[in-house]
């Protein structure tokens, strides 16, 4: 592993915010008596540039990423990154006690136009493409916007993840929406009911509000449907013993 010093840093367009890895942790801390029961170790399957990392939990951090500039530096902040593509996990079932993620959104930032970046007017722009420079790996979901592609990929993704995740562990979701021609897409309502497909139990769905932007405030002046807050999601995996579950009550019936 690279020293963090001898990593080359490559922006990255999403990493997790601040803001959304305390509301994480807050999650993580209201939910923990599930953790008592699972391994201590947590996956990002799409670890980007390791945010995960800034938790302050303990326990190990795994991540898997696609672009390896992007992967080194997870890795060079401890995360013990898989460079690969996250439908294939090298880990046997139930190897993780808990996931916690931020996939693509399928949003602008999967465009792949590539401006002439030496004119001043484009720098602003944020793309998964443009920040890394290069044309993103095949099977990158980060070039896709929401359509067929980008779901089977996620589906694939999602299965995976849990297979890996010990019964009676935690998955932590941050999505958000986005509209196209004025109409809500309905990202984070596909991805719940496909892990609820999958079989994980919805706990909780918190929203983080966003700071408004002046283009907002002028889109739901003209009546377009826009959304100023992000969602942390929180899903466990049914165990095999249901009095281990984070919902489950009966503690109280013992005093
Ligand atoms: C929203 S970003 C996550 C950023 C991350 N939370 C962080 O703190 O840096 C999604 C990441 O998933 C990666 N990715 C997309 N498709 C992937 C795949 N099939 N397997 C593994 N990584 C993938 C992208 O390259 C991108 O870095």
């Amino acid at each position: 592993m690279k020293r963090e010093e001898e990593v080359i840093i490559k922006r990255h367009p999403a990493s997790f915010p601040p803001k959304i890895l305390d509301v994480i942790d807050l999650l993580l801390e209201q939910f923990d008596n599930a953790l008592l029961w699972v391994p201590s170790r947590l996956l990002d399957p799409f670890a980007g540039i390791g945010g995960v990392a800034d938790l302050s939990r303990d326990g190990e951090t795994y991540g898997v990423e696609i672009e390896p500039e992007w992967a080194e530096q997870a890795m060079a902040r401890g995360v013990i990154t898989h460079i690969g593509d996250s439908r294939h996990l090298p880990w046997p079932n139930g190897f993780m006690g808990a996931i916690c993620t931020s996939p693509t959104y399928g949003n602008r930032l999967a465009d792949k136009y590539y401006p002439n970046m030496s004119d001043s007017k484009h720098w602003k722009r944020r793309s998964y493409r443009i920040y890394l420079g290069r044309p993103l790996t095949p099977g990158n979901s980060g070039a896709m916007h929401v359509g067929d592609d980008y779901r089977n990929l996620h589906r694939s993704v999602w299965a995976e993840c849990v297979r890996v995740l010990a019964p009676g562990g935690l998955f932590l979701l941050n999505i958000k929406d986005h509209s196209r021609n004025g109409v809500l897409q309905g990202v984070p309502d596909w991805h719940v009911k496909t892990l609820e497909g999958l079989g994980l139990v919805l706990l909780e769905r918190k929203e983080v509000p966003l700071r408004g932007d002046q283009n907002t405030a002028t889109m739901r002046k003209l009546g377009v449907a826009v959304v100023d807050y992000e969602l942390v999601i929180v899903f466990q995996k049914p165990s095999l013993d249901a009095s281990c579950d984070a919902s489950d009550e009966s503690d109280d019936l013992l005093f």
